[in-house]
């Protein structure tokens, strides 16, 4: 009846449902419970009106009250039971469905970040998981009650009179069909509405984090437009999800109708012959009433179902999706040194076009090498192969000799600290931030952390010092300071290989000098890599090397490079044509 094809994908959420067998057996007992109760309800009927009302037996005017009272009070008991037992089992797959995702998400490489939107992955966490909440506890809850209490009214009906009960189980499947067909509308227009959701989801992410643009820009009005259209969008969507599912109900209850006005005419025309008695026909009918809840529960259960089998195809795409950087099978622990690092005729694209070509390097142990180069020529992406954020197309990177392919993940990329231009701290404490990747570290050692980063005294006038939150602080921390706390987070994690990508370029001139105090502090006797814009803030480089369009073009020191009256030259004299006041000096 329902369109249940149990791809692997459902196996992995029927096996989450299976680790709670006691508990849903439990559940099945109460619903057990209450498909007696309402079966007995139905079944009363025709004592009250036979004995009561036409006999008037006084006997029966005792019993069946007391009788009434204890059906209704177990039918409560089993309903709080089996509501409380699903929902437990309902919600305990969904925190473990969202765990699973999270730390998928958390494992996958940053390509995955580059491509996919936070918001959308966010929603997806978030609003999906909630819907396949939705399937898991309808279906799992509701269905089970509900085909168990219409076993136990059909047991009612038939017993009551089986012609009629034979028509009234013809008339069933007529009355579901259109319940099916909208099932199907609603499961497509679901996934629109979700996937919008996700867009909406982005959009919001992205206009109140880089709200001081939209308003710089006077965008504001823009902005509510765009919002608005997406807005209207979903409206849209949702509507026809609401049309599709109204729908289904007064379809259903019109056809019940007919089958109804059926039963009168048929039911009564037998009391009126004297073949059947007035209690026989409204037990039965009342049956039949009460037969119609569970079944249009049963049919929204297709809905949530459809619905939830969409968020889950979505929510398990990403489940499905594999990590292209992989650990290697006999992973080569990298211990902690000073580190020699060479690239090998290292190719490197992102999807087609090739951004580093035939690149060879070769940097000692504790040597500080200056990467420069217009931006988009590829700096960044050479220095985000070496912690494999990204794989090379060609080529080998080694570290000591060892492929770093061949290397376990974490050892390698515990030998590496990295400070970029945008400053990244935690909503969490300065300490914490500082110890991030470190928790064990001591009080001492985050103090001298932050001193060598020129971090101590402007965290001393916090309100609550070091254990002052990053979110407190608000608008407070100036780019160079949250540099500095960078720094500072380095520092304490005491890499040995250092990855400076334009981490003083945010800066103006007063922040940067003690920025760059603390970097110096921080490069000591680590082979680095620093990527500058400025060319003052490479002076204490052993060697630079000057990138153009993907290639090593130069390399060497700055005299050399300088007396060549290539690249370097050209960076240094668009640098300096227009201040006087800064004299490049090679020394
Ligand atoms: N995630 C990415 N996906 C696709 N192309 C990218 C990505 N990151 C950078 N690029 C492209 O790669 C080239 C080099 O970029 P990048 O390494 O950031 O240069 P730089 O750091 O020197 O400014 C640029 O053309 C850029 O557009
Ligand atoms: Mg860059």
């Amino acid at each position: 009846m329902f369109k249940l094809k149990l791809k692997d994908r459902h196996k992995h959420l029927l096996l989450l449902v299976k680790e709670n067998k006691f508990r849903l057996f439990l559940a099945m007992v109460c619903m057990l419970v209450i498909a007696v109760a309402s079966a007995a309800t139905a079944f009363l009927v025709k004592p009250v009106l036979d004995d009561i009302f036409f006999n008037k037996d006084a006997q029966m005017l005792i019993i069946i009250p007391i009788a009434v009272i204890l059906v209704y009070f177990l039918r409560g008991l089993g309903s709080y039971g089996q509501a409380y037992l699903m929902n437990y089992v309902g919600e305990g797959i969904i925190r473990n469905l969202r765990n699973d995702l999270y730390d998928h998400i958390q494992d996958l490489p940053l390509a995955f970040f580059h491509k996919e939107k936070t918001g959308v992955l966010m929603s997806r966490i978030t609003n999906d998981v909630n819907i396949i909440k939705g399937m898991v506890s309808t279906a799992v809850t509701g269905s089970l009650k509900d085909c168990f209490t219409i076993v136990g009214l059909t047991f009612v009906i038939f017993y009551r009179d089986w012609k009629m009960a034979l028509f009234a189980i013809v008339i069933l499947p007529l009355a579901f069909y259109p319940v099916v067909e909208f099932g199907r509308r609603v499961r497509r227009v679901s996934t629109g509405c979700q996937e919008s959701m996700g867009r909406l989801n982005s959009f919001l992410h992205e206009t109140f984090a880089g709200n001081k643009i939209v308003k710089a820009f006077g965008m504001e009005s823009y902005e509510k437009k765009r919002f608005s259209d997406r807005t209207l969008e979903l409206f849209k969507l949702e509507m026809k999800v609401v049309i599709a599912r109204s729908l289904s109900s007064p379809i259903m209850e019109f056809l019940g109708g007919i089958g109804i006005a059926f039963i009168i005419w048929y039911g009564g025309s037998k009391v009126i012959e004297g073949t059947s008695t007035a209690g026989t026909f409204f037990s039965f009918m009342a049956a039949v009433l009460m037969l119609y809840e569970p079944i249009k529960k049963l049919s929204g259960l297709n809905n949530a179902i459809q619905q939830g089998l969409a968020a889950s195809d979505r929510v398990f795409d990403i489940i499905e999706t594999e990590s292209d950087i992989k650990e290697p099978e006999n992973p080569v622990q990298i211990m902690r040194k000073p580190h020699r690092v060479t690239f090998e005729d290292v190719f490197f694209k992102y999807d087609d076009v090739m951004v580093l070509k035939e690149i060879n390097l070769h940097v000692e142990a504790g040597e500080i090498l200056a990467i420069i180069g217009m931006s988009g020529g590829g700096k960044t992406s050479l220095v985000n192969l070496i912690p494999r954020f990204y794989d090379v197309d060609r080529g080998v990177i080694r570290i000591d000799g060892t492929d770093i392919r061949d290397a376990s993940i974490s050892s390698l990329r515990d030998q590496i600290a990295i400070v970029t231009q945008e400053p990244i701290l935690f909503n969490d404490t300065i300490r914490n931030n500082i110890a991030y990747g470190n928790r064990n570290a001591t009080n001492e050692e985050i103090i001298k952390a932050a001193k060598a980063a020129y971090a101590y005294d402007f965290v001393q006038d916090f309100p609550g010092k070091f254990d002052t939150n990053i979110g407190e602080l608000g608008g407070r921390l100036s780019g160079g300071e949250k540099q500095r706390i960078c720094i500072a987070r380095s520092l304490l994690k005491d890499a040995p290989i250092l990855i400076l990508d334009e981490a003083t370029s945010a800066l103006d001139a007063e922040a940067e000098s003690l920025v760059q105090r603390a970097l110096k502090n921080l490069m000591k006797g680590r082979t680095t890599f620093v990527i500058a814009h400025r060319l003052s803030t490479i002076d204490y480089a052993n060697r630079i090397v000057v990138i153009v369009n993907g290639k090593i073009v130069e390399e060497g020191n700055q005299e050399e490079l300088f007396a060549q009256q290539g690249e370097f030259y050209k960076l240094y004299q668009m640098q300096y044509s227009n201040s006087q006041d800064k004299e490049f000096q090679p020394e």
